[in-house]
């Protein structure tokens, strides 16, 4: 890293997480008012995922916030600027109800994404979904059918998909300039320490936990996207079991293939590999997270660094065979569209919006997308011997 590297990282985190330049604040414009945004529970990802970007979205107004605990919701609601909270047994259901919100961001853990999910599409709202979308595909299809029905919006949480780091990356392969794709990989590791904490919901299985569910969705979800395909074949995938439970897999190792874009050749071969507690090297040396994209096509390859948090900073290096590298980064569109500083979550909330106005968004991770991304995650479940997560038990009132 350069020193202009090294600044570029300071000014760009600065804007993104510490003080973002606030738009405007928005007219009431009675054409089309701010979107109301209801959320559910107090997660940790809000700040980053919702709090942040929402406030530097004319349309989007932060409003209510629901947790179990009242005092947490509240809380919660005067450090970030909601305008109400709900808190209670009853505190969800009570968000829902309310009449004033219009959209509803869903990060609750994965056990509880489908009843939630569910009940918020039944009370109209549109729904911005953490991913993975539901503990199997069948949920996923049940979520996206009841959406389609009521004419609402769901999304699954693949911010990642929304910046234009990993277009680009996909725009290169695209357009051919290497050659047909040989070889995908997509790697996200984090290092050992409090996630893989048996108390983690991360951890329980009851809830949807598992590393392939929690940090493997992404690369899968990304090695999918950059074949623009899904997989032929799940050859081998191993689970790194946890000591605790058996079920839970702390990492996962899966070997995929593609088939070529091109006819009688070989199958594109795929590695995604997945952790929540990558242990030390040699048992001692600290690890920093592996984020890693790397890609071989017939005359070429490129490498990409941090896919998943590219605002940080990002590099995408392109070697094509017999000619010299080139380093590559994309904090904006080339359309100009969006700011160095705009989070994969704001780009995403962009998106969003955009569809719920009616407009064309730059990028949309459809619902047939969302639920192969389920149906591969069970696969490569049943393929490491550990098996999917347990389906929700709730039945929707209609049902
Ligand atoms: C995946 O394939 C590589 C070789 O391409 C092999 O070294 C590795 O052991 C395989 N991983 C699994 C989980 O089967
Ligand atoms: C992809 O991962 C496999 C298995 O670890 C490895 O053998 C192969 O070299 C990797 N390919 C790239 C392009 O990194």
């Amino acid at each position: 890293m350069s020193v202009t590297d090294i600044f570029g990282v300071f000014k760009r985190v600065h804007a993104a997480f510490i003080s973002p330049p606030l738009p405007p604040s928005v007219e009431s414009n009675d054409a089309s008012p701010p979107l109301k945004v209801g959320l559910l529970g107090a997660a940790a990802i809000a700040p980053h995922a919702l709090v942040m970007p929402a406030k530097t979205h004319p349309e989007v107004e932060l409003y209510a916030v629901a947790a179990r605990d009242i005092t947490r919701a509240e809380t919660f609601a005067k450090k970030h600027g909601f305008k109400k909270w709900y808190g209670g047994g009853d505190g969800y259901q009570q968000l829902l109800d309310d009449p004033a919100v219009d959209i509803v961001y869903n990060p609750l853990p994965n056990g509880l994404h489908y009843e939630w999910t569910m009940k918020a599409l039944a009370a109209g709202k549109h729904v911005l979904l953490e991913k993975p979308s539901g503990d199997t595909a069948e949920e996923t299809r049940r979520m996206f059918a009841l959406a389609d029905q009521k004419g609402l919006v769901l999304l699954e949480a693949f911010h990642y998909r929304f910046h234009p780091a990993i277009q680009r990356v996909k725009a290169i392969i695209d357009s051919g300039e290497l050659g047909a794709l040989k070889e995908v990989n997509a790697t996200l590791t984090i290092p050992k320490g409090a996630i893989s904490n048996p108390a983690n919901i991360r951890m329980n299985y009851d809830l949807g936990g598992g590393a392939m569910m929690d940090c493997g969705c992404y690369p899968l979800s990304c090695v999918r996207y950059l074949a623009s395909a899904n997989p032929s074949a799940v050859i081998s995938a191993t689970a790194t079991r946890h000591p605790k439970d058996p079920r839970i897999d702390l990492g996962t190792t899966a070997n995929l293939t593609f088939a070529s874009s091109k006819p009688g050749e070989e199958p594109v071969k795929s590695t995604i590999r997945c952790s929540l507690a990558h242990p030390p090297r040699w048992g001692f040396i600290p690890r920093l997270p592996e984020i890693d994209v790397n890609v071989v096509c017939e005359r070429g390859s490129i490498d990409m660094f941090n896919f998943v948090m590219p605002v940080i900073y990002h590099y995408i290096t392109v070697k094509p065979d017999g000619a010299a590298p080139r380093t590559e980064k994309a904090y904006t569109f080339e359309s100009g569209k969006g700011e160095d500083w705009w989070l994969t979550y704001r780009y995403q909330l962009e998106a969003f919006v955009d569809k719920v106005k009616g407009r064309t968004p730059q990028t949309w991770v459809n619902p047939e997308d969302s639920i192969a991304n389920m149906e591969w995650i069970e696969k490569i479940y049943e393929e490491s011997g550990l098996g999917s997560r347990p389906q929700s038990t709730y039945v929707p009132p209609s049902a």
